[in-house]
């Protein structure tokens, strides 16, 4: 049986060491803050909105929220967005995503400075992070590569197996464990013996947006699994790409959804918030 990942517990070791650190450098009249801007009334959203709110009150860092209506035009939230990248007072911006339909997302998080993107969407960040000099880093990405650091698991020179080749998870995530020195395959809806490679993997991670999409045969004896995605069941009950029942019993560590990798997202952005107003 695997031992499963508390994500929930690492994220509370993590906000409490990044309270300490928000304390001391308010002593050094460093205010770590951060603006988030949510536009319309996506339910998701505002759960996520809310939740990054409550990481910011653990952690002490200031949060602004920015909530537009639906009918927002491109050019006022672009005219927000440049207030906001000239007060100095803000550290880290995040537009929560999706936006409606008649904005454009690319040009919405591209105009994001690149110094206040604590998503780490824009351009310039994910081209210093396939340089290996990132500053702020993508925070899924990240947050998995802290799970694995919280539990010892070293990813030099292992065989790492990516499921999902998203920009906001598979991409950035292959460039952290190059960077960290895994040995590292992307695979995606178009690969082919899918299973054969994934069963080689010594770290397997699931980040393709389908329920149960992992399943048992799928995976070599002992391998440390770790499931990005976030879906809805049948039952409308969260659960992410891994048959967890059954992936279980042949791993040797595994994420559960939910409780994984999820509180790990926030927790980054709390990171690259501070990290932010450090370098500003
Ligand atoms: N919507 C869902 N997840 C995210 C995220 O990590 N960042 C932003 N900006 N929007 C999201």
């Amino acid at each position: 049986m695997a031992k499963i990942i508390d994500g929930k517990a690492i994220r509370d070791y993590n906000l409490d060491l990044m309270k300490k650190e928000v304390a001391l450098l308010n002593e050094q009249g460093i205010h770590p803050c951060l603006a988030v801007i949510i536009v319309g009334s996506d339910p998701a959203s505002r759960v996520y909105v809310n939740n990054k709110k409550a990481a910011c009150e653990k952690t002490g860092i200031i949060s602004r929220e920015y909530a537009l209506p639906e009918e927002t035009s491109e050019e006022e939230l672009l005219g927000l967005i440049d207030t906001l990248n000239n007060d100095s007072e803000v550290s880290g911006i995040l537009c929560q995503l999706p936006l409606p339909e008649h904005i454009d997302k690319e040009k919405i998080l591209e105009r994001i400075l690149p110094s206040k993107d604590v998503d780490c969407f824009h351009p310039e960040n994910i081209g210093r992070l396939s340089i290996g000099n990132g500053t702020l880093l993508p925070c899924t990405p990240n947050g998995v590569m802290k799970l694995l650091e919280y539990e010892g698991i070293d990813v030099a020179g292992k065989r790492v197996v990516i499921v999902g080749r998203s920009n906001i998870v598979g991409k950035p995530l292959a460039m952290l464990m190059l960077a960290a020195n895994a040995t590292v395959t992307v695979c995606h809806s178009k690969t082919v013996n899918l299973s054969e490679i994934t069963r080689q993997a010594d770290i397997l991670v699931a980040a393709v947006g389908v329920p149960g999409f992992v399943t048992a045969d799928m995976v070599g004896d002992g391998a440390v699994v770790i499931d990005v995605g976030i879906n809805r069941n049948v039952k409308e009950r969260l659960c992410g790409d891994v048959d967890f029942e059954n992936v279980e019993k042949k791993a040797s560590y595994i994420t559960p959804v939910p409780g994984g990798v999820g509180p790990m997202t926030i927790t980054m952005l709390m990171r690259n918030t501070i990290t932010a107003a450090k370098n500003s």
